[in-house]
């Protein structure tokens, strides 16, 4: 089983209402879980140690490589991170932290051929569901794969594990996407 969210960064849904709400009523309605509000601190985070890491550098290959580190490293109960690139019709396995993992990944097959194709996040609450899951560490029960785009142009996939099911939600969609957009913008900001 697996739930998608679209390639576009996921935007939140705001409706305006001019219906009066008391302020207790308010309060609870804005109210976020301490998970909730963590995962957007860490993500926020993520962003400004990101933004950090690729300061100056030009060179994509170290940059993916410390963005894999960065992510690894800081996110809990993650087990693999790292890129597969698109060679024609085929994705090859970029800079990772975690063991070794598949090199060649056809469109279409596993989680990240699967996330490629459809230009899609695919979020996997548990592998072992996931029809065609290509099982590189025993370890893994869940996976998050998001797109990386240059513009329309696909150029890979972002992929991670975790031991844990279910360990990936929507708002590790959207904070992994942002992730990835500042990753992939930051060759047009910095300049020849
Ligand atoms: N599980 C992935 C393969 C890559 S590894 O998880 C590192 C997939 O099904 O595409």
């Amino acid at each position: 089983m697996s739930s998608r969210t679209a390639k576009k960064k996921p935007t939140r849904k705001t409706t305006a209402t001019t219906k009066k709400t008391s302020k207790k009523k308010a309060a609870k309605l804005t109210a976020k879980s301490p998970e909730t509000n963590h995962k957007e601190q860490l993500y926020a985070s993520l962003v400004v140690q990101l933004l950090s890491l690729l300061k100056g550098e030009h060179d994509f290959i170290a940059n993916a490589a410390n963005f894999s580190a960065l992510l690894f490293n800081s996110l809990p109960n993650v087990n693999w991170a790292g890129f597969y690139f698109l060679q024609g019709e085929e994705l090859v396995l970029g800079p990772f932290q975690g063991n070794p993992a598949c090199v060649r990944i056809p469109l279409g097959k596993g989680v990240c051929g699967v996330a490629a194709q459809q230009l899609e996040t695919i979020i996997v609450p548990n592998v072992h569901e996931f029809p065609g899951h290509i099982a590189c560490d025993v370890a893994s029960n869940s996976e998050i794969v998001v797109p990386l785009f240059d513009g329309e142009r696909l150029l890979g996939v972002l992929d991670l594990d975790s031991p844990l099911i279910g360990r990936f939600d929507d708002q590790d969609a959207e904070g992994l996407n942002e992730l990835a957009t500042v990753f992939v913008g930051h060759e047009e900001r910095l300049g020849p």
